[in-house]
């Protein structure tokens, strides 16, 4: 087997990390940072240490805090403003994964000085040229800080592109993640799950490291997700679920996520569901479909989940975690898609989006157009 396998970004992990980042911007060459937020993180102080550790090793700073859910396109040229105002070198995300893929679209519309159009247009990533690029996460899904792509919301069409910006620099520091409110705390856990999920059944730069992080990111979620959910200060939870969204992360920056992100994608795009509400909906739908094909990837996380699955074959392997990741999910309160006010008919209605997604492709197991409408049903009548 040849295969190949990257670790894109460094990461400094560890609780009271975020006191580096003054110490990590300047070794990078930065001197004057964009702190790209969202209102309210800055309320809540999430911004404040990395402020005085900006201000501690000299680097001017500006704090940008228009993030908007999904990231949409206009993010870009708002915080491009505030970067040229500035004359930032460096661009610092603070926040979850709408704000994280904002500063990495700020970074490289900044650097690139392209028009909106060239900035949208769909592609392979490609390392594009940016600003120096800290991310700062504070919820666990979204893996951005780790992987080469920024999801951006093309407010001219309604689809979500892939801009290709990899990180400088990632800084992990579980406490920023203490009193994340339960709901945030559950989907964006299920985020990371469907990423390591998708691994498993990824057709794309498949390898072994990537199996190894979603294995362990997958163990680590199972155990401390329900932890975390009912004591939101246990400190112990958030370390482990934000190594989980790292290693998921680093796991899906090759062995690509797919069809569960070509659905959950459209359900965002076109019905404004939060990611990981919609990434918990589609995960089990997608593991009994890639089944049949690849179920024997699943066998280990049946281990974890505490399932017997001997004598099964992986069609059966893929069920039955798919059933307990069901009652999971239940316990954990993931709202359910009528809670939406959304019929099966909205759900059906996503199948261009889904047929005309590329990462629809990326799995063993390939949706025809007829399965892709069974699948998008299937979802629906498992989480109304
Ligand atoms: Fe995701």
């Amino acid at each position: 087997m040849i295969c190949s396998y990257n670790i894109l970004a460094p990461v400094t992990f560890g609780s009271g990390s975020v006191s580096q980042t003054g110490r990590i911007c300047s070794e990078l060459g930065g001197h004057k940072a964009l702190i790209v937020t969202e209102k309210a993180l800055v309320k809540l102080g999430l911004t404040d240490k990395v402020c005085a550790s900006l201000k501690e090793a000299g680097i001017e700073y500006a704090i940008y805090d228009g993030v908007l859910p999904d990231a949409p396109d206009t993010v870009a040229a708002e915080g491009k403003e505030a970067a040229v105002k500035l004359g930032a070198d460096a661009v610092i995300g603070v926040g979850g994964g709408s704000t994280l893929d904002s500063a990495k679209a700020i970074s490289v519309y900044t650097a690139t000085g392209w028009t909106m159009e060239r900035f949208m247009q769909p592609g392979p990533p490609v390392d594009n040229p940016k600003l120096i690029t800290i991310m700062i996460p504070t919820t666990f899904g979204t893996g951005s800080e780790s992987t080469q792509i920024a999801v951006v919301s093309n407010t001219k069409n309604g689809y979500k592109t892939g801009i290709g910006c990899i990180p400088s620099a990632a800084i992990i520091d579980p406490e920023l993640s203490l009193g994340l409110p339960r709901g945030v705390t559950a989907y964006t856990g299920m985020d990371a799950f469907s990423h390591a999920a998708e691994v498993l059944c990824s057709n794309a730069v498949e390898n072994p490291h990537s199996d190894l992080l979603a294995y362990d990111a997958i163990g680590r979620i199972l155990k401390w997700l329900p932890v975390a959910v009912e004591d939101i200060n246990n400190l112990e939870a958030r370390e482990n679920l934000a190594l989980a969204s790292n290693f998921a992360g680093i796991a899906f920056a090759d062995a690509i996520v797919n069809l569960g992100h070509a659905m959950a994608h459209a359900l965002g795009a076109e019905c404004h569901i939060p990611h990981g509400i919609a990434c918990a909906w589609v995960t089990p739908c997608v593991m009994e479909f890639m089944g049949p094909v690849c179920g024997d990837k699943y066998r280990p996380v049946a281990e974890m989940m505490g399932l017997d699955v001997s004598g099964c074959d992986g069609a059966e392997v893929a069920r039955r975690c798919a059933s307990f990741l069901r009652d999971f999910m239940k316990k954990l309160d993931i709202p359910t898609c009528t809670s939406f006010k959304l019929t099966e008919k909205d759900f059906l209605d996503r199948a261009d989006y889904v047929k005309n997604e590329a990462m629809r492709g990326l799995g063993k197991r390939v949706p025809n157009d007829e399965e892709v409408s069974e699948l998008l049903s299937a979802v629906y009548n498992s989480c109304k």
